[in-house]
């Protein structure tokens, strides 16, 4: 029977990209094949977080997730956490990993900028962009090489080209014509551009590994994730192929599942970013427990443009294609059949909301019924981490033995 996998972070409102990007197809599977969902609080751990409330909002991200339909006697749900072979795993892929291959991970670049860019200078700011895209240069042709010796050569050569670029970087700086000013200011830019990835959590560096870990305890064939996901699933599959072919054979090599429509719901007032948890954007983000009247005042301030043609066209007109990706999700349909429909944005705006409304109403009332009896929802936690031991503990076993580890007792 095929094995799925996938998990969610607990750090905020869930929306309707989580919905339509993942949690949708996390239901559909849980009748055909044996699926395992976890709330992975240990990857919010890896930014600024509130310690008074992770363990509610752990809770309360289980109950969206049984209000969106997982059946925990169709499924195994549960808290990573809970299960320490999570982390002991990562360690062992953490001695798999290298360097390069985390260096290039784009989401770690995004926070790391979002966490910094509060008050550096434009300059440095662009500065630290430019050695990642040193480092992505060099390092993308290699990006696929599964053997062995190629990836960590690739690897090697691209620590090398970031050594390089930060000290061209300083080297550049210290050429500036000497004026009172320019000098500290680029001593500053300097230091700014090292503190880009210096001040980071090494947790936020190295959680791709820990997500690779999460798949690869379950042995899982199939990962249903959106498609920001897309470049983490890849890491996990060279990880767990290097692996193989290191140490024997231990790991199912997974396969990522990213639906046609809704994988990449971008923000109602910024649609050339995608929708997100992580960044402050409340009128922008439709939460999956947004009341009706809240639901439709969002979608119709979404940020659409000037002329008046609906087209599904995301390059120039992100805003219109969004909601016409939205709709064509909600909906089941196509989001250029769904654009010939429309002759103003007014209506495709109406649309929308209403579709979105019916979609996350029976989510609404059932999320109230599970967080009215709090006792069953930590024995449906409970229990899931139980069966999860179970599985992710062999696996773990059987990874140690492989990579040469003596055994306890
Ligand atoms: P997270 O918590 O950011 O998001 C959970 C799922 O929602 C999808 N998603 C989206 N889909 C469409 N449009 C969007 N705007 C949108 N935003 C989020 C994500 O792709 C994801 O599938 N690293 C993961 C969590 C994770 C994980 C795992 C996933 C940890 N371990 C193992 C799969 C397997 C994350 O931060 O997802």
């Amino acid at each position: 029977m095929t094995r799925v996998l996938s998990g969610v972070q607990p750090s905020g409102d869930m929306h309707i990209g989580n919905y339509l990007g993942a949690f949708r197809s996390w239901v559909a599977s849980q009748a055909e094949h044996d699926s395992f969902y976890c709330i992975v609080d240990l990857h919010a751990l890896t930014s600024e977080h509130d310690r008074g409330t992770l363990a509610d909002r752990t809770l309360a991200a289980a109950a969206v997730l049984l209000a969106v339909g997982l059946d925990p006697a169709q499924c195994t749900l549960f808290v990573q956490s809970h299960v320490p072979e999570h982390t002991q795993l990562a360690w062992l892929l953490e001695c798999t990993a290298t360097m390069g291959e985390l260096r290039r991970m784009t989401q770690f670049k995004e926070k790391t900028r979002r966490a910094t860019a509060e008050d550096p200078p434009a300059s440095a700011a662009d500065a630290a962009v430019e050695a990642d895209a040193a480092v992505d240069a060099d390092a993308s042709a290699s990006a696929s090489a599964s053997a062995d010796a190629a990836a960590s050569a690739a690897a090697s050569a691209a620590v090398a080209v970031a050594v390089e670029t930060d000290a061209a970087v300083g080297e550049a700086s210290a050429a500036q014509p000497e004026t009172a000013g320019s000098g500290r200011r680029a001593a500053e830019a300097d230091e700014r551009v090292r503190d880009a990835s210096g001040a980071a959590r090494v947790g936020l560096f190295t959680y791709p590994v820990l997500m690779a870990a999460d798949i690869l305890l379950y042995d899982a064939d199939r990962v249903p994730v959106g498609d920001d996901q897309r470049q983490h699933l890849e890491l996990a599959r060279t990880l767990a192929s290097r692996f193989n072919s290191r140490y024997g054979a231990t790991f199912v090599v997974p396969q990522a599942a990213v639906p046609a429509v809704g994988a990449r719901v971008m923000d109602l007032q910024d649609p050339t970013r995608k929708m997100s948890k992580s960044v402050s954007s409340p009128q922008g983000t439709v939460s999956v427990l947004d009341p009706p009247d809240v639901v439709r005042r969002k979608v119709r301030r979404a940020v659409t443009d000037t002329d008046r043609e609906v087209r599904h066209d995301p390059d120039s007109k992100p805003g219109v294609s969004n909601l016409l990706e939205l709709l064509a999700a909600a909906t089941s349909g196509d989001p250029v059949e769904l654009a010939d429909r429309y002759q103003e944005y007014g209506a495709l705006k109406d649309d929308v909301a209403d579709a979105l409304v019916e979609l996350l109403r029976p989510v609404r009332a059932r999320y109230d019924l599970v967080m009215a009896d709090p006792g069953e929802l930590r024995r449906v936690l409970t229990d899931g981490a139980g069966r999860a031991r179970q599985v992710a503990a062999a696996t773990l076993a059987r990874a140690s033995t492989h990579m040469g580890l003596l055994a306890a007792g």
